[in-house]
């Protein structure tokens, strides 16, 4: 119920931000991103402000100013103690999730 009432908020917001298109632009995609980053279970491991992230065990990604191809290496690859994500999520979740942290990561 939290969920959907989330959810319902966070529409009207997206569509103002990107007229319809959620693709290539920085408010859709640092939503559904977000979420991914939350659900996928990086913020278990990893601070990002942008995503409202705390977790203490990964590099606390802020202002670590990633580029995508970087990110998208980390998830497909892993590496340290983080696990590889390329057979838990799909291709266009990893290229969703590398353009969220990379920009997120920025600031
Ligand atoms: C089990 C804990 C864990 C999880 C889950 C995890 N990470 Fe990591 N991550 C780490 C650790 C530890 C490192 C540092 C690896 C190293 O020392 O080489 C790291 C490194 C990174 C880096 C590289 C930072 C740099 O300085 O180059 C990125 C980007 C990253 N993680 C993103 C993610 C994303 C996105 C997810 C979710 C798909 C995720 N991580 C999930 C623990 C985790």
């Amino acid at each position: 119920m939290k969920k959907f009432l989330l959810l319902l908020s966070i529409v009207p917001i997206a569509i103002a931000g990107c007229g319809g298109s959620d693709e290539g632009s920085p408010s859709g995609a640092k939503t559904a991103g977000a979420e991914l980053f939350n659900s996928a279970g990086c913020a278990g491991c990893h601070a990002l402000s942008e995503a409202d992230a705390n977790g203490p065990v990964g590099p606390d990604l802020d202002g670590l100013k990633l580029d995508e191809q970087r990110v998208q290496e980390q998830i497909e690859n892993g590496g340290g103690s983080m696990p590889s994500f390329k057979g838990r999520l799909t291709p266009a979740e990893i290229d969703r999730l590398a353009r969220f942290v990379s920009r997120a990561s920025q600031s």
